[in-house]
């Protein structure tokens, strides 16, 4: 953050924009028929009627003009690829492990891990579950063991390492489960679910510990991983002198197994699976030419290869990395002035909007995350992601397991929006805020069996949409239509 002669601080962009692409705000008629014909699901948006689009950082970055160059010296060769031994390399040297098999995107990692790992009945212990982890976990017959401490939900907090383990609770997790029924334990950087909060490298050396006592094996998800290092850095008094790349070394070092989406970390499309240990590398090693493609690109188009090559680097700069968390921290520090309830402290990957606490009227079994985020693309043409029950999946009785928090994410994708973006959100946030009573509740339409929030349908329950959009007509908020494509 930058602080400015008014004491004001703000996230100062320390980059310019060469190449842009234009957005519009298409007028409150469309945005409404949009909303409608998506069933309420901002996944099922068109990306035409959206102003904003913060429904994730996947793939959704501002690439540099380093990248760019380096896509043009792919060699597109369908083995043996120069680029993948750059891509190699770059993952060799920043991380120490030389063992390296190239994904499509992250949750292809995840398949190759469970496929080689996991057997039915297993039970993977973790920090905290992502969507697609759990139901690649659950896909291959075994179960998820969350072992965060119960302040990970708080939304108001200023615990700095909501992602930390409690070690007695893993210790306890594993001698319940037993260690024959445990492929691996799970530790995730940045948690995204619970709104891109970190581990501390202190937790960290302690899982390494409790791990190596069992004699099980330790697996990273390093996809927010470089604004983790920020947050080690910038919140552990004994890392604050560490540069980022030591930081991943040491990281790197602790587990045995790491993998990412180069969607997020790298800043292009693409993943991979690395390791030090040839054992554990060979278990993985057939699956990728059978799910994937060939070892060398592994599903990556060589292009993206070589811009992750490059983004890895660029992501343990600290000015470069530094961007999205200073982002996020103006955005729910205002959010928070206007007492508006949003997760504290400020994480990676987004600001999160509490809709527990900013609707409370609605009834979690009515999916008031993802009420609050159709409401908010009504308000605003700003699309955010609901990350709550409607993310979640039902138990075997058929009814919902109730999310812990339900959230509507405002993702910050890496040096894409402008501070005067990032302040209409705050503005129309504000206006719906104090218009909240107009929102209702939620009902599946059509729902999917296995991650159902992607392409699910629901409608608003007693037709709150049009006293929502007839508020918004008459209000001072009515005129922000700007153009019509
Ligand atoms: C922590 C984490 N793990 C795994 C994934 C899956 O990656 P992908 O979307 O590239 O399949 C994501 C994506 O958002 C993520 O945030």
């Amino acid at each position: 953050m930058f602080r400015l002669l008014t004491g004001e601080e703000i996230p100062l962009e320390f980059h310019r924009a060469r190449i842009v692409q234009m957005i519009h705000l298409v007028p409150l008629e469309r945005r409404l028929a949009a909303i409608k014909a998506a069933g309420f699901n901002t996944f099922l948006l068109k990306s035409r009627d959206v102003f904003l689009d913060m429904l994730t950082d996947s793939g959704t970055n501002a690439m540099s003009d380093r990248q760019l160059a380096a896509m043009n010296i792919a060699d597109d060769a369908y083995a043996g690829s120069e680029s993948f031994y750059r891509f190699q390399g770059k993952i060799a040297e920043i991380f120490g492990k030389q063992f390296v098999l190239p994904v499509h995107q992250g949750r292809a990692a995840e398949n190759i891990i469970c496929r080689a790992f996991l057997k039915n009945g297993d039970v993977v212990p973790m920090n905290y579950h992502f969507t697609t982890t759990r139901a690649h976990i659950e896909a291959n017959g075994g179960k998820i063991v969350e072992l965060v401490a119960d302040e990970a939900f708080q939304t108001e907090s200023d615990c700095p390492f909501k992602g930390n383990f409690v070690i007695e609770k893993l210790v306890k997790a594993i001698e319940n489960i037993g260690v024959a029924k445990i492929p691996f334990v799970r530790i995730e950087a940045s948690t995204n679910l619970l709104g891109g909060q970190p581990f501390s490298l202190k937790n960290l050396r302690q899982v390494r510990s409790v791990v190596d006592h069992f004699g099980l094996f330790l697996i990273l998800d390093a996809s927010l991983l470089a604004e983790n290092l920020f947050f080690i850095r910038s919140r552990e008094p004994s890392c604050a002198q560490r540069s980022l790349p030591d930081l991943a070394k040491e990281v790197a070092s602790l587990v045995d197994v790491l993998y990412f989406s180069a969607r997020k970390l790298g800043c292009a499309r693409g993943g991979a699976i690395a390791t030090a240990d040839r054992e554990i590398f060979e278990k993985m090693k057939p699956l990728v030419p059978l799910y994937e493609g060939f070892l060398t690109y592994g599903g990556m188009s060589l292009r993206e290869m070589e811009a992750v090559t490059v983004g890895l680097d660029e992501a343990l700069d600290l000015t470069i990395t530094g961007q999205m968390p200073a982002c996020i921290e103006f955005m729910v520090g205002e959010l928070k002035k206007r007492g508006i309830p949003v997760v504290a402290p400020p994480g990676a990957l987004g600001c999160h909007i509490d809709a527990i606490k900013f609707l409370p009227h609605i009834s979690q079994k009515i999916y008031p995350a993802g009420a609050l985020a159709a409401a908010l693309f009504l308000v605003s043409g700003i699309r955010g992601m609901e990350r709550g029950t409607m993310s979640s999946t039902r138990g075997t009785d058929g009814s919902d397991l109730l999310s812990d928090m339900e959230l509507v994410r405002l993702a910050m994708p890496r040096r894409v929006f402008t501070l005067s973006q990032i302040k209409f959100a705050i503005d129309r946030i504000t206006w719906l805020y104090a218009n909240r009573q107009l929102i209702g509740g939620l009902q599946f339409v059509e729902e999917p069996k296995v991650l159902r929030f992607f392409t699910g349908k629901l409608a608003p329950i007693g037709g709150w949409d049009a006293a929502l959009a007839e508020a918004i007509r008459s209000s001072a908020i009515a005129d922000t239509t700007m153009a019509e494509i």
